[in-house]
């Protein structure tokens, strides 16, 4: 069984030259979802993290439970879990579209207030993630 999970997250303060940073365990990321047959994407802005996974009940556990210990970000906040049958992003092992105005624009007044995150704001970031990675099924 597959399922799908939606996190945000805050930026550690100390991430040294935070684009590169960023690209560099992007980059990793791919390789490791690859193997272990995850797939999603990640945005960022200046201060937060959004992440959309996709996989198998144990390579998503373990990998959460990575990514929860790691010091590059705190305060991650799982806001939906779900069963799936069908996967969104089949074929990106890491979709990350950079930090860009337009992202940044988006995601701000979705992620800052997540703390009181209702349906139609996840909602919301979730398609956002999983538009910016297919953009040509999901047009603007
Ligand atoms: C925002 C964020 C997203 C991450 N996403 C992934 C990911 O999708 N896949 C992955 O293998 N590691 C990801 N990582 C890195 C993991 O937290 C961890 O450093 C990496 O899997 C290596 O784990 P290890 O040092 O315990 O072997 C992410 C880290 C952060 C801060």
């Amino acid at each position: 069984m597959d399922r799908s999970l939606l996190y945000v997250s805050r930026q550690s303060s100390h991430l040294p030259d935070g684009g590169r940073a960023i690209a560099a365990m992007v980059a990793a990321a791919g390789v490791h979802n690859e193997r272990t047959g995850i797939t999603g994407a990640l945005v960022c802005t200046h201060a937060h993290f959004a992440q959309f996974l996709e996989g198998s009940n144990p390579a998503l556990d373990d990998l959460m439970h990575r990514i929860e210990r790691d010091h590059r970000h705190t305060d991650v906040t799982i806001l939906r879990v779900e069963a799936i049958t069908r996967r969104r992003l089949p074929t990106w092992s890491m979709a990350y579209s950079g930090s860009s105005t337009y992202v940044a624009r988006q995601m701000v007044p979705l992620i800052g207030e997540m703390s009181e995150a209702n349906p139609a704001r996840i909602e919301r970031l979730m398609g956002l993630l999983v538009g910016l990675a297919s953009p040509a099924s999901d047009p603007l």
